[in-house]
């Protein structure tokens, strides 16, 4: 694992986007997979601005985002689809061919959990996976106690969850109860995992995650048993961690972040 820290939650987000624009130049063809939520609101606008002022093509791009509500259709101004369509899909050249969710309308949702895992595949597995951080720790929705192991499945969101997203419902009671979500173990198969998490109230537990014991409790952790994952935070993110003068050292030193150090 690496943790990148930069001033701010701006900086964090141009960096994200930077390395999400550079991968995309290298392979065009490149499987993505997205996340949710505030904190990837700006890296989505930088891709878009990036497509209409440099020209960033994502007409071979293929994507898979990592959940869906239980129960929303994919119009429903709350689904993530929408929430991908209005932010990024909408905005730039990607064939909606190519763009992923699961279908939280399914009629059988562990049938519909079965042919996302199928069609992950079929695309020769996600290249390069974005991820939000929950205040629960997890990713994607997977609430404390997922297994390490686990697939894309229906999760019962947890409390805190339900109550962290409860503003785009207008109630904590109207959020819906249940999701389908990547496993962790379908993220951790991800050949790269780019993680964004900013602001004070992330700072508790991008430290837990990072650098506190890995355990099912806060599925993030997890992350540290990935080959290649890089952690993004911004420095009121980063005020719980011990290590931040190594975590500096390494992106300035290592060669790999050369052209990102200016981001
Ligand atoms: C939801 C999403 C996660 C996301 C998290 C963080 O729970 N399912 O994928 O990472 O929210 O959201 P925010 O960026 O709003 O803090």
């Amino acid at each position: 694992m690496e943790v990148i820290i930069r001033p701010t939650a701006d900086a964090a987000a141009d960096l994200v986007a930077a390395v999400i624009a550079r991968e995309l130049r290298a392979n065009p063809h490149l499987v993505l997979g997205l996340a949710t939520g505030r904190t990837m609101e700006g890296v989505y606008a930088r891709l878009v601005r990036m497509h209409r002022e440099e020209g960033l093509d994502f007409s071979l791009c293929s994507t898979f985002n990592l959940d869906e509500y239980v129960g929303l259709s994919a119009d429903d101004p709350r689904s993530y689809r929408r929430y991908m369509e209005e932010r990024l899909f909408g905005q730039v050249n990607i064939d909606r061919r190519n763009t992923h969710l699961p279908d939280g309308m399914a009629s059988d949702l562990e049938a519909e959990c079965r042919k996302y895992e199928e069609l992950i595949r079929r695309f020769n597995g996600i290249d390069l996976q974005l991820l939000g951080l929950g205040r629960a720790g997890h990713i994607g929705f997977n609430e404390p106690l997922s297994a390490l192991h686990s697939r894309t499945r229906v999760k019962a969101l947890s409390p805190v969850t339900l109550a962290q997203n409860a503003p785009w419902f207008g109630g904590v009671d109207k959020v819906p109860r249940r999701a389908i979500t990547m496993g962790v173990g379908t993220i951790l198969e991800c050949r790269r995992c780019l993680l964004l998490a900013t602001g004070a109230e992330k700072a508790d537990i991008v430290a837990r995650a990072v650098e506190g014991p890995i355990t099912a409790m806060i599925s993030a952790t997890a992350l540290q048993l990935h080959p290649r994952c890089t952690v993004v935070v911004d420095e009121a993110a980063a005020a719980q961690l011990h290590g931040t003068d190594y975590y500096r050292w390494i992106f300035e030193n290592e060669p790999e972040w050369e052209p990102f150090r200016r981001a």
